[in-house]
C-alpha cells in the first residue's frame, strides 16, 4: 500500500511543478493581479487526486505519463476555478480553502471570480495545445470528455442542485444526482480522459469512468463527514459549514454510520473495476482505499 501511495507523493510533486510553470507569474498591468490569485489558490495544498487519476489510467492504458502531464495539469485548474467560485459569499461562503484564506478573502470578490474564470479558460487552452505530444482523435476525446463532466449537465448542474436544495429536504435521488455531477464527474472524467490519452478503447474508457464514478461519490460522502468530524487544520476549509449553511449531505439524510458502510461498498465496486487495468490494478486499489480513510 504504502509504495503505491509514495507514487501519489512523488507525482504530486512533478503535478505542483508543472503547475507553477503553466500558470506563471505575470507582470503586465492588467494581468498581475488575477494571475497572482490564480497561482495563490492553484499553489496551495491540494491532494492532486483528479490530475494523479489521469496520470495513472493513462499509464494503466500503455501511454507515457510525462506525454500527459501538462492535460492532468489543466484538469487541476477546472477543479481548482471550481473551488474559488463554490467559496465565493453567494455559494458556499467559505472564509478558508487549502488551509489559507479562500482567494476571494485574499484578493476580493471580483478578482477571485476573474482568477476562476481565468483558469478555466487557460485549462483547456492548455489541454488544447497537446497536439504534438497525444494522438490528436484521443486528444479530442479527452477534451469533449473534460469540457462535458465540468459543464452544466456535469459540476456545475451538480453546484446548481447543491444550491437549489439549501433550507430544504431533498430526496436521495437528488442527493445522489448532487454528488454524481458537482464531484463525481470531474474525477471519473480525470479517469476517462487518461485513458484516451493513451489511445484506449471505449471498453477500458468505460471502466475508468466507472472506477471513477464509484470513488467520487464515496468522495463527496467522506468530504460530508469531515464537514462534521474533520479536523479543521487537516482538512484546510471550516467545519460544520454545510449545517450553518442548510445544506442536504449525505451525513443530514443518511447518518454518519450508514455513510460509512456506503463509502466502503462504492470502494469495493472501485476495486473491482480496477482490476480490468492490470499492472496498474494494484496502484488503483490502493488508491481507492486510501481515499476511503482519508482525513483531509
Ligand atoms: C474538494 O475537493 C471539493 C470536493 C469535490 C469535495 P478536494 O478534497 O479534492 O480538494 P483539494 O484539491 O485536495 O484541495
Ligand atoms: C463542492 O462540494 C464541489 C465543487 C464542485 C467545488 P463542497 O461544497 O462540499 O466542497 P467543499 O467542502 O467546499 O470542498
Ligand atoms: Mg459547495
Ligand atoms: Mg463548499
Ligand atoms: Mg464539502
Amino acid at each position: 500500500m504504502s509504495r503505491n501511495i509514495d507514487r501519489l507523493s512523488s507525482y504530486r510533486d512533478m503535478i505542483d511543478r508543472r503547475l507553477g510553470q503553466l500558470m506563471p507569474e505575470e507582470a503586465g498591468l492588467y494581468q498581475k493581479e488575477v494571475f497572482k490569485a490564480s497561482r495563490y489558490s492553484l499553489l496551495a495544498k491540494g491532494k492532486r487526486l483528479r490530475p494523479f487519476l489521469c496520470l495513472s489510467f493513462c499509464e494503466a492504458c500503455g501511454g507515457n505519463a510525462e506525454d500527459a502531464l501538462d492535460f492532468a495539469a489543466a484538469i487541476e485548474m477546472i477543479h481548482c476555478y471550481s473551488l474559488i467560485h463554490d467559496d465565493l459569499p453567494c455559494m458556499d461562503d467559505s472564509d478558508t480553502r487549502r488551509g489559507v484564506p479562500s482567494c476571494h478573502k485574499a484578493f476580493g470578490y471580483s478578482t477571485a471570480l476573474l482568477a476562476g474564470d481565468g483558469l478555466l479558460n487557460r485549462a483547456f487552452e492548455v489541454m488544447s495545445a497537446q497536439y504534438e505530444k497525444v494522438s490528436p482523435l484521443g486528444l479530442l476525446k479527452a477534451i469533449s470528455t473534460m469540457s462535458a463532466s465540468s459543464g452544466v449537465y456535469g459540476m456545475i448542474g451538480g453546484q446548481v442542485i447543491d444550491l437549489r436544495c439549501e433550507n430544504r429536504l431533498c430526496s436521495k435521488n437528488e442527493l445522489y444526482k448532487m454528488a454524481e455531477l458537482k464531484t463525481a464527474a470531474l474525477i471519473s472524467g480525470a479517469c476517462k480522459s487518461g485513458c484516451y490519452l493513451a489511445g484506449s478503447d471505449e471498453e477500458k474508457a468505460n471502466a475508468a469512468y466507472e472506477y471513477g464514478h464509484a470513488i467520487g461519490i464515496a468522495f463527496q460522502i467522506i468530504d460530508d463527514m469531515l464537514d462534521v468530524e474533520g479536523d479543521d487544520k487537516k482538512v484546510g476549509k471550516p467545519g460544520h459549514l454545510d449545517e450553518q449553511n442548510g445544506k442536504n449531505t449525505f451525513v443530514t439524510v443518511y447518518g454518519m454510520d450508514k455513510c460509512r458502510d456506503m463509502a466502503k461498498e462504492l470502494t469495493t465496486k472501485a476495486l473491482d473495476y480496477a482490476n480490468m487495468f492490470g499492472q496498474n490494478g494494484p496502484l488503483l486499489k490502493d488508491l481507492a482505499l486510501w481515499l476511503l480513510k482519508r482525513d483531509h
